[in-house]
């Protein structure tokens, strides 16, 4: 059935076909088309992509891997003239570098790494800031853009706010406590009112290999954390991702970092008010009183949402003025009742359990280790809280919780045991004020096939068995108020569909339709998802292509470099398939959506 058939909807396109191909597909009507590739360059000067012959001199000029998070920030007000800022999030080796996996039996096996091979994931790693500009309809990269920058696992950054200069950061390498090196596993982010770019540090365990001194403090922080992992193999060439040699350093990952995009001599700042934990995403409003309002997931199975209030008011006069609001305010984390209300309960030190006896002597010691500080307030343990969108127009905030197949027991916000498909939540903070510490909040959608009985799918009658999805995790709120779900699990095997976009009626008759706008090729997720505030493009982020694409039958192959499942976008022999930024736009101009 055409969207438009739907009484009551916010939205108006033909219904992309659900489906797996080596292509990315969108509604007819409209163009796709990629903006920004992994190593393409973001400077004038930056070598041309090579994939035979990488190095992280040429990584540094050139677009990074893995891109999640996209915010756009206008130049002078512009709808076509911006900052694009990218999160790398991660590398995926066996996609990225030629003659490195072989196949023993069933097993894919990648070869040790390297000191350069860790020195170019090192820089696909971090972020981009790079001016674009639309003519003639198509975006293209600014390549001699002033404020075009590459940030990675190696620009020094400072530790702020409340657990800067703690002991507990201080390594032989920064004496002080606030001097470190690079952002890893930026997940999504935001785009603060005053125009700075968010980068949330996710998965940061994975990075770290040794064994702590038996004596050590940090033994159950890094426990509930899952600290060392050894996903990566950069401790080998680097003494500081080895916790045997430099047992603080992963207190110093795992924050909120900000950027001021607009000055490429800046100093990213991590944000320690923010707490430290595995960050999804702060996504941001303005509330009545002028102070902002930030929204947190952390996402693990049973771990918590959370929300920082600045202590100060925004001033949309004075942009230096709000450049460190984010030092100083309340961290939240929400209880939510079976009654359907939502209590916030601050991490404050001295307030409750948060205190010395139980271990926390400072407020540095209750963000080094917020889980463990609302661990003890019995805050309530969620299905992965992903990225969380305020809708400044209604008071409300989405939660997007996009699975937990450990759940044994289920509760009204977690309506569902062995939840595969996620589910979403709907906030309404009281008297429609971001600051407030309690409210209300419904499930929204449970996610899955709702042809499936069993699955417990809520989405309405009017979906296709193209429009459902399950797992979501990235979420925007248009200028219309209207929002949009990207996914991140949807599989071949496992829904016989890939990633996508989708939008969701939240208001009115159609409340809980969703239909299927834009899809991704074999393998891949879908991040971003990001309109420009005139709502004439959406920029969406295809990350790791071909990844697991082997249980695709049709292609399959395992996805090693020589034999990938998809080439796209390239679809040349010569190139690896490549995680890249697309812009959307409509045909012949106008709205989307
Ligand atoms: Fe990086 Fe929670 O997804
Ligand atoms: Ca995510
Ligand atoms: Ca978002
Ligand atoms: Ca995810």
């Amino acid at each position: 059935r055409a969207a438009a058939q739907v009484a009551g909807s916010a939205f108006n396109f033909p219904e992309v076909t659900a489906g797996v191909d080596a292509d990315h597909h969108v509604a007819e009507g409209y163009d796709a088309d990629v903006l920004l590739r992994w190593g393409d360059k973001i400077f004038a000067d930056a070598p041309d992509f090579d994939p035979a012959n990488q190095s992280a001199a040429a990584q540094e000029r050139q677009f990074g891997y893995n891109n999640d998070f996209v915010g756009f920030i206008p130049l002078d007000g512009a709808d076509d003239h911006g900052l694009l800022v990218v999160n790398h999030e991660y590398t995926n080796e066996h996609l990225m570098f030629p003659g490195i996996v072989t196949i023993e039996g069933d097993e894919i096996v990648v070869a040790d790494a390297t000191k350069e091979r860790v020195a170019i994931e090192m820089a696909a790693h971090g972020g981009t800031i790079v001016e674009i500009r639309k003519a003639d309809g198509k975006w293209q990269p600014v390549l001699d853009g002033a404020m075009n920058r590459r940030i990675t696992a190696t620009t020094e950054m400072e530790l702020t706010g409340p657990a800067a200069g703690s002991d507990r950061l201080k390594t032989n390498a920064d004496a002080t406590g606030t001097k470190v090196l690079g952002t890893i596993n930026n997940c999504a982010g935001g785009v603060t009112p005053w125009g700075t770019y968010i980068m949330a540090e996710e998965n940061f365990h994975g990075y770290f290999m040794g064994t702590l001194p038996e004596d050590s403090r940090e033994a159950a922080n890094y426990e509930r954390v899952g600290v060392p992992d050894e996903s990566y193999q950069w401790g080998r060439f680097h003494d500081r991702f080895d916790i045997s040699k430099v047992p603080n350093e992963p207190n110093r990952f795992g924050w909120v970092v900000e950027v001021d995009a607009m000055d490429p001599t800046s100093t990213p700042k991590k944000r320690t008010a923010l707490g430290r934990f595995k960050h999804e995403g702060a996504e941001s409003v303005v509330a009545p009183d002028g102070r902002v309002v930030f929204y947190l997931g952390d996402d693990e199975r049973f771990d918590y949402v959370y929300k920082f209030v600045t202590s100060g008011t925004y001033n949309p006069d004075d942009r230096a003025a709000n450049m460190d609001l984010l030092d100083d305010g309340t961290l939240y984390v929400a209880k939510f009742a079976e009654d359907g209300s939502v209590e916030w309960m601050p991490l404050t030190h001295g307030e409750g359990p948060l205190t010395a006896e139980n271990g926390f002597d400072s407020q540095a010691d209750v963000l080094i280790e917020t889980r463990r500080a609302a661990d003890l307030l019995e805050a309530t343990p969620m299905d992965r809280p992903e990225d969380i969108q305020p809708n400044p127009e209604t008071g409300r905030a989405y939660v997007m919780l996009t699975n937990n197949t450990r759940r044994e027991e289920a509760n009204a916000a977690n309506p569902r045991v062995d939840n595969a498909f996620g589910h979403i939540i709907e906030i309404a903070e009281e008297g429609g004020d971001f600051t407030a510490t309690s409210g209300t909040w419904e499930v929204l959608v449970q996610c899955g096939d709702p042809s499936v009985a069993e699955v417990g799918a809520t989405f309405s009658t009017e979906t296709t068995e193209n429009g459902w999805f399950g797992m979501p995790d990235n979420c925007a709120v248009d200028a219309q108020g209207r929002l949009w779900i990207s996914t991140d699990g949807n599989s071949p095997s496992g829904t016989g569909r890939t990633d996508g976009l989708w939008a969701m009626d939240i208001e009115g008759a159609a409340r809980g339709t969703s239909r299927l706008f834009y899809r991704v090729p074999v393998g891949a997720e879908m991040c971003g998802p990001c309109p420009t505030p005139d709502m004439t493009t959406f920029f969406v982020a295809v990350q790791h292509p071909a990844d697991g694409g082997d249980d695709w039958e049709g292609f399959g192959r395992p996805s090693y470099y020589e034999d990938l499942s998809t080439r796209w976008p390239d679809f040349d022999d010569a190139m690896p398939t490549r995680p890249s930024v697309v812009a959307i736009t409509k045909q012949g101009g106008g709205t989307i959506g």
